[in-house]
């Protein structure tokens, strides 16, 4: 190991699972004595946690790394790694096109960073991206937020959506069990945490995959069971989850989310296609009227339910009249928020290789129709803010008026209003809602600095 000085630094891309890994492998690095540099160029230790799910995302990480590789050869005491999808999904041919990289890493090994590292550290230049059982986390991950936390609770996919490289990059389906997930919980309300995310690709598989699982029957630990066992966390005001696969999605979870106070009316379903043709020929399990009547059903008990969801666009074979199911679906359903993609062919997926790809020019003049239609309907949204008190958990100031904080409603709205964080930090604080966009809101403090507890 080099004597001198020892800062890294990561560039995070792609979803919040990778979020969520970077943190614990910070965590490690920071056991292992390392300090956090802003600036790659100023560290001796740079990662890039990579996300490959549309070519864009990869073509960026090549990018980034190219300036790494360059400074590398200048400073061969540089450390460079690749962890996450990108690093899963090519392994030892990322080598080949950057001799430079120390390791590479897939997913499953955040974890061991530690070990690894250690490895490289003796000379070794490592790929490891074998399968394997995911270890749980000993060291404490370097959070980016004091008041919001991430807490995996499911690894990996077991679906086959035939545009998705997510099985292939993240492996098959682990569960952590109940009493990991709680115990985490437990220390993150020890820490002062007040809102937690579960986190899972397909989170409505959770569990199937831990004993007592019957072949036929219901599993045991379903995502509700496990939302009855931790509700009770104390110090834990707010509890939200994603992703959610509209295939399991439960009138019992629905349930549960009403009758649990902590567990936010705000729920992220992506429905992909508003076309039953296109659902099927992505594998995705349900149709759109199977999706409407999850929302209707959402609705019924939380009538104020945030809703939101990721669509794509130009699937191979998606004529305009199937196309133009989306746009009707968005418009009736109204949602909250609505991240788009033109569909990207990925390497080892089925619909890559199908004869019927849509060209780019369509593609982008039907993401750039979908979007005008998703702001108009997210300010519409927005409206039914307007005059109401709200919720707010305050995170962090406003970047843009010191004078101001920023958090979010219970819907997961980014509201700003003036305040002091030093006092209000972590506070539920209540907000009379003066100003709506389609994507934030501004208001007043109700009785200022003064909080409420949930419980
Ligand atoms: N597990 C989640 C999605 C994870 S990937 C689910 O099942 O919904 C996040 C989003 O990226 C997807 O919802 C999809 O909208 C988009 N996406 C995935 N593969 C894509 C591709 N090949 N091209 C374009 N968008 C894609
Ligand atoms: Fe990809 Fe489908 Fe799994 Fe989501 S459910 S991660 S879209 S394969
Ligand atoms: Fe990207 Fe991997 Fe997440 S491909 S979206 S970082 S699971």
């Amino acid at each position: 190991m080099t004597s001198s000085a020892r800062r890294y630094h990561i560039t995070t891309f792609g979803c919040q699972m990778n979020k969520a890994d970077s943190e614990r492998m910070a965590g490690i690095l920071e056991d292992l004595g390392f300090e956090w540099s802003e600036a790659a160029e100023e560290a001796d230790l740079v990662l890039y946690n990579t996300c490959t799910i549309r070519d864009n995302a990869e073509q960026k990480v090549y990018s980034y790394l190219g300036r790494q590789a360059k400074r590398k050869q200048e400073q061969p005491n540089l450390t460079l790694i690749v962890a996450g999808c990108v690093a899963q999904q090519e392994g030892e041919q990322l080598l080949r096109r950057v001799p430079e990289l120390d390791l590479v890493m897939g997913s499953q090994y955040a974890n061991c960073l530690g070990d690894l590292l250690e490895q490289v550290f003796n000379g070794a230049q490592v790929v490891a991206t074998e399968p394997i059982q995911i270890v749980e986390d000993i060291t404490k991950p370097r959070r980016g937020s004091t008041v919001t936390g991430w807490v995996n609770v499911i690894y990996g996919c077991n679906e086959r959506c035939t545009y998705c490289v997510v099985p292939g990059v993240r492996g098959v389906e682990q569960s952590r069990t109940p009493a990991a997930i709680r115990a985490e919980i437990v220390s993150l309300a020890e820490q002062g945490f007040k809102e937690i995310t579960l986190l899972g690709q397909n989170i409505d598989a959770y569990g199937r995959d831990l004993p007592g699982a019957t072949p036929e029957g219901r599993h045991q630990h379903t995502l509700t069971d496990l939302l009855y066992f931790i509700h009770d966390v104390p110090g834990i005001e707010r509890i939200r989850f994603a992703t959610s696969h509209p295939r399991y999605f439960t009138e019992r979870l629905i349930r549960a989310c009403a009758e649990l106070p902590k567990v936010c009316e705000h729920f992220h379903i992506p429905f992909q296609s508003g076309d039953n043709e296109i659902l099927k020929a992505m594998a995705r399990g349900y149709t759109q009227e199977k999706y409407r009547r999850i929302i209707h059903t959402i609705r019924s008990y939380m009538p104020d339910a945030a809703i939101s969801a990721d669509a794509i666009v130009g699937f191979p074979g998606e004529t305009e009249a199937q196309f133009a199911n989306t746009l009707q679906l968005v418009e009736e359903i109204g949602f909250d928020l609505l991240n788009t993609a033109a569909y990207s062919p990925r390497p080892g997926t089925p619909a890559a290789r199908w004869d019927n790809q849509i060209s780019e020019a369509v593609k982008s003049d039907r993401l750039q129709r979908l979007n005008h239609l998703v702001s108009q309907s997210a300010a519409a949204r927005s409206q039914r803010y307007l005059g109401r008190t709200e919720e707010v958990l305050v995170e962090d100031q406003n970047s843009k008026d010191p004078s101001q904080v920023m958090g979010r409603t219970r819907g997961n709205r980014l509201t700003f209003f003036p305040g002091d964080l030093a006092q209000l930090k972590g506070k539920l604080v209540t907000v009379k809602i003066t100003q709506v966009r389609p994507f934030s809101l501004t208001g007043e403090p109700m009785v200022a600095a003064t909080t409420h507890q949930l419980n």
